[in-house]
C-alpha cells in the first residue's frame, strides 16, 4: 500500500493507494474512528456488485442512493442530513462515503454541513474519482442553474483508493476516467505519460499493477497541486487543462450526453493548437499526444455543436476574470501555463480543427 499525503488547512490526510486492500480497511479506520455513528453512503451501481463489503468491524448504518448525477442536488443533501438526525449521528459519527465522484460530492458535501462538520472517509470507486475527484476536499451539489454551485472545501480524514474495485466498471466510465488520467499526466507527470505510451494495452486490459502505478502517480500529481492551493486561488486552474472546452460542450450538449472524460480529451486536442502558438510546444509533442489519445478506445460524437453554441458557454467558465477566457495551454508535457487569453479567431480555428480529425 502506497501512502501519498495531502495538506488541508482544516486537517491533513493520506491517500492510500493498493489493490484489494479493504480487508485491512478496519485496520486502516481504527486510528480515525471517533467512535460514534458509521453511516455508509452508497449507490445502487456500487451496492449491486459489492452488496456486502466485509470491511467494518462494527455495524453502521448503510444508505443506498439510486445513482447518477441527479444525486448531487440540495434535496438528495437534506434527505440525508434527516437521515443522519433520526439516527442521532453525534459529532463523534462518521461518514464513509463508497462510491464514485457523485457519491463523494454528496456525502462530502453533507459531511460538511450536519452539526457543522462531521468527519468523512472516502473509498473511491471509479477510475475518476479515485484519480481526481476524491482528493483536494472540493465537495458540492448542483443547482439548476448549474453544476458545482453550492458546497465547500471540506477534507476527508482518509482516502483509500483500491484498485481492484476498477476490475468490473463499465468500459466507458473507465475511458471516462482516462481522460482524466492523461490530463493529469499532460499537468504535472512527464513520465507518467511515457508510461501511459508503454503501458497502454496493460491498463486497457485492467492489469492490476499498471492500474496500481497509474493511480498512484496521478494521486501525486493532484496531492501536490491542491497541498499548495487548497481553495483554488491560483496553481490548482492547471487541473483545468482541457475543460474549458470540455464544460462549453457539456453545457451546449445538455449535461450528460457526452461522457466527461471524451469532452475532455476533445478539449486537449483543441488546446494543442493554441498551446503551439502561445506556449511554443513542439509540433512534434502536440503529434505524440494525439497518438496516444487516438489509441483510446473512444467514440467520438458523431457530430461537434458549431462554434456559435460553444462560445457563449466558453464565457461561463469559472477561470474566467473580466472578459476574456483565461485557457490553460501546455508548453510541454508535464509544463502547463495558466491564466492565458488566446484571440477569438484562434479559439474558433483550433475548435474547427477538432471536426477534421475525425
Ligand atoms: N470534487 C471534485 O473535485 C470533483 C472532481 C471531478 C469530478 N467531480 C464530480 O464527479 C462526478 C462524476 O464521478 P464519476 O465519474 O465517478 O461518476 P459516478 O459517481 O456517477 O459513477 C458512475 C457510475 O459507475 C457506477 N460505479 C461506481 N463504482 C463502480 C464499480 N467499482 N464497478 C461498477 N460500477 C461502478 C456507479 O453506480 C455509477 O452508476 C461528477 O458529478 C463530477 O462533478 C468532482
Ligand atoms: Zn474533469
Amino acid at each position: 500500500v502506497e501512502a501519498i499525503h495531502v495538506t488541508a488547512a482544516i486537517t491533513d490526510y493520506d491517500v492510500l493507494v493498493g489493490c484489494d486492500i479493504l480487508s485491512k480497511f478496519p485496520d486502516l479506520l481504527a486510528g480515525f474512528d471517533p467512535g460514534g455513528e458509521l453511516v455508509v453512503v452508497t449507490d445502487d451501481g456500487v451496492d449491486n456488485r459489492y452488496p456486502a463489503l466485509p470491511f467494518l468491524s462494527r455495524d453502521a448504518h448503510r444508505v443506498v442512493l439510486k445513482s447518477g448525477e441527479h444525486l448531487k442536488s440540495l434535496d438528495r443533501a437534506v434527505e440525508l442530513i434527516q437521515k443522519l438526525a433520526g439516527w442521532k449521528v453525534s459529532r463523534e459519527g462518521m461518514i464513509i462515503a463508497l462510491g464514485g465522484g457523485v457519491i463523494g460530492d454528496l456525502a462530502g458535501f453533507v459531511a460538511s454541513i450536519y452539526l457543522r462538520g462531521i468527519r468523512w472517509t472516502v473509498i473511491p470507486t471509479t477510475l475518476l474519482s479515485q484519480v481526481d475527484s476524491s482528493i483536494g476536499g472540493k465537495v458540492a451539489v448542483n443547482l439548476p442553474h448549474g453544476k458545482n454551485l453550492v458546497g465547500a472545501f471540506f477534507p476527508p480524514r482518509l482516502v483509500v483508493c483500491d484498485v481492484a474495485f476498477l476490475a468490473e466498471l463499465p468500459e466507458s466510465e473507465f475511458v471516462s476516467g482516462l481522460g482524466e488520467v492523461i490530463k493529469t499526466a499532460l499537468i504535472g507527470d512527464q513520465r507518467l505519460f511515457e508510461m501511459l505510451e508503454s503501458k497502454l494495452d496493460a491498463i486497457l486490459a485492467r492489469d492490476a499493477d499498471a492500474l496500481q502505478t497509474v493511480v498512484a502517480a496521478c494521486v501525486k500529481v493532484k496531492a501536490d497541486v491542491v497541498s499548495k492551493d487548497e481553495r483554488d486561488r491560483g496553481e490548482r486552474a492547471v487541473l483545468n487543462l482541457g475543460h474549458t472546452i470540455a464544460h462549453a460542450l457539456e453545457a451546449a450538449q445538455g449535461f450528460e450526453d457526452i461522457p466527461h472524460g471524451v469532452a475532455v480529451l476533445l478539449g486537449i486536442l483543441a488546446v494543442l493548437p493554441l498551446s503551439g502558438t502561445s506556449c511554443g510546444l513542439s509540433d512534434e509533442t502536440a503529434d505524440r499526444i494525439r497518438r496516444l489519445i487516438g489509441r483510446l478506445p473512444i467514440e467520438p460524437p458523431s457530430s461537434l455543436p458549431p462554434i456559435d453554441l460553444i462560445e457563449p458557454f466558453l464565457a461561463y467558465d469559472k477561470k474566467v476574470r473580466d472578459r476574456n477566457v483565461r485557457w490553460v495551454l501546455l508548453k510541454n508535457i508535464g509544463v502547463p501555463v495558466s491564466g492565458v487569453t488566446v484571440p477569438v479567431e484562434q479559439v474558433r480555428s483550433a475548435y474547427k480543427s477538432l471536426s477534421e480529425v475525425r
